[in-house]
């Protein structure tokens, strides 16, 4: 057994974790917070330099508490990566500093250039790229941030010319700063960026040439697991980093979901629903993204899934706390909902910058219907909830359509699922089981197992044959007249949130 270091960027914090190899057991880990910034109604920023000190910092610490506990550094022998995806980042790879904020995934500045682009195409199709990219013209991906720092960010633009830019996600940015200029993706991060051919792997030129992204800018496109480089200094100098996954493909991975038809949703700041479909690699005609789950070695074979994407997560919850402060604490959400046994008519589609599967509007906006002189704050937290739990029901309706089969549960995972009233509301909107991982670390496992296998401590097979280490199942106690009746209510809120913003 070896231990295996995994550093896990997200949208709201940056963590590191210590895991045994063998067991999946955390030993040490620590968290980090982070800051958002949100310059313009719809823009979300976050600081690059942010990215990469908080992830040294959880390094370090967590590395103080494994030396503190007796135990070696030098049983570390891998460190795997995962981040938050298509949020996009340009430096100088002169100076190494960053050309501009992080636009992140969430930014929806590109609404009206996505609309430009989709007249671009030969029948106004926004839809026109799936069968290379398996992704719409969307905010969402790499490809228009990228665009719109090239035309509105003199410094990108000036690199650009100077052939001083080099583009990533926060993976390759992570992996080109620990590494000291190793520039790298993944399959599945690449798989993210509307840049990237998925059934051949490579960079698109069709698709560089269309979003005017120069292909000199983006990093060499490897597997997930692999040696990419060794980590320049700190406390874990010159251990190799061979492990990357975008954070839903490596939570996917981390709950064992490694054979087609086995699907996963994880609630972070958004929700992430994924069905891995095998080496098939399925087109949605549902409003679902074709991605690639993972490529497990050079020479194994890639794995394609369904995802269902969701703005709508842990998001909501801050934004009760920061912005309302009708809650103090993340946590108070569930004892808050409790006091309460329905929204009573209340729905709430906090889709602060659009809406995602199915509908993939940018310019949606959120909307809290049916307000009475009886609605209190509980049912509006409450009907914050459920608002995820029907977001997952509409990404489960589209998988199951566009796979062809009927899933018989769910694995879920990510921080809001240890509010156990919304794992009971999601089995009852949703009709059926909800399986809640016992480790619920799961993310930051998938990129372990990564690098576990990238060094060849770990073999793919025998993961593959491990146990499944699933644990509290959450029962449908709900009537399937009284579900539908409330799904077509939230549809109807819904509505009122689709082109708010035109
Ligand atoms: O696609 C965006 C996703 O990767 C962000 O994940 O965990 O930060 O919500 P999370």
């Amino acid at each position: 057994m070896v231990l295996i270091g995994s550093i896990d960027q997200g949208t709201s914090s940056t963590r590191f974790f210590i895991f045994e190899s063998d067991t999946a057991q955390v030993l040490f880990h620590h968290q980090i917070e982070l800051k958002q910034s949100f310059p313009h109604n719809g823009w979300v920023e976050m600081d690059p330099k942010e990215l990469l000190s908080t992830t040294q910092e959880c390094i370090e610490v967590t590395c103080k508490k494994l030396v503190e506990s007796g135990k070696s550094l030098s049983d570390v022998k891998a460190v795997g990566v995962t981040n938050q995806r298509e949020t996009s980042i340009v430096w100088d790879k002169v100076t190494g500093e960053p050309l501009f904020n992080a636009i992140v995934w969430l930014d929806a500045r590109t609404a009206d250039l996505a609309e430009q682009l989709t007249k671009k195409t030969p029948n106004n199709n926004k839809d026109h790229f799936r069968s290379i990219a398996g992704l719409p013209i969307h905010p969402y991906f790499s490809a228009l941030k990228v665009k719109w720092m090239i035309d509105n960010v003199p410094e990108v633009k000036n690199a650009v010319d100077q052939d001083r830019a080099l583009f990533g996600n926060v993976d390759s940015w992570l992996i080109w700063k620990l590494t000291g200029g190793t520039h790298v993706t993944d399959v599945s991060n690449a798989s993210r960026t509307l840049l990237f051919d998925i059934a051949k792997r490579q960079w698109s030129a069709e698709l560089c040439d269309f979003f005017g992204v120069p292909m000199g800018i983006l990093p060499k496109i490897c597997s997930s697991a692999e040696v990419y480089g060794s980590i320049k200094d700190g406390a874990l100098k010159d251990v190799v980093i061979s492990g990357c996954l975008g954070d839903q493909q490596s939570a996917l991975v981390g709950q064992n979901c490694v054979a087609a038809g086995m699907a996963k949703n994880t609630y972070g700041t958004g929700a992430f629903m994924l069905c891995n479909t095998g080496t098939d690699m399925i087109v949605s005609k549902s409003g679902l993204l074709t991605t690639v789950a993972f490529q497990l070695g050079a020479e194994e074979p890639v794995f394609y899934a369904l995802e269902g994407s969701g703005s709508i997560g842990g998001t909501v919850v801050r934004w009760l706390r920061d912005n309302l402060g009708i809650i103090n604490a993340s946590d108070d959400v569930e004892s808050l909902a409790q006091l309460v046994d329905t929204t009573s008519g209340v729905y709430f589609v906090p889709c602060f910058t659009g809406l995602y599967t199915p509908y993939w509007d940018p310019k949606a906006r959120g909307t809290i219907c049916g307000l009475t002189q009886f609605t209190t704050k509980e049912h509006i937290v409450r009907a914050a909830l459920e608002a995820s739990c029907f977001q997952t029901r509409e990404m489960l309706d589209a998988i199951q359509q566009d796979f062809g089969k009927k899933l018989q549960l769910l694995k879920v995972d990510g921080g809001m699922t240890k509010n156990a009233l919304l794992m009971q509301m999601q089995a009852d909107i949703l009709g059926f089981d909800v399986v809640r991982a016992n480790m619920p670390e799961v993310t930051g496992w998938g990129a372990a197992v990564a690098a576990a296998i990238g060094i060849g401590a770990l073999k793919v097979s025998d993961y593959c044959n491990r146990s499944d280490t699933s644990a509290q199942v959450f029962h449908s106690t709900s009537e399937q007249h009284t579900r539908e009746e409330k799904l077509k209510q939230w549809k109807n809120a819904v509505q009122r949130s689709l082109a708010w913003a035109t």
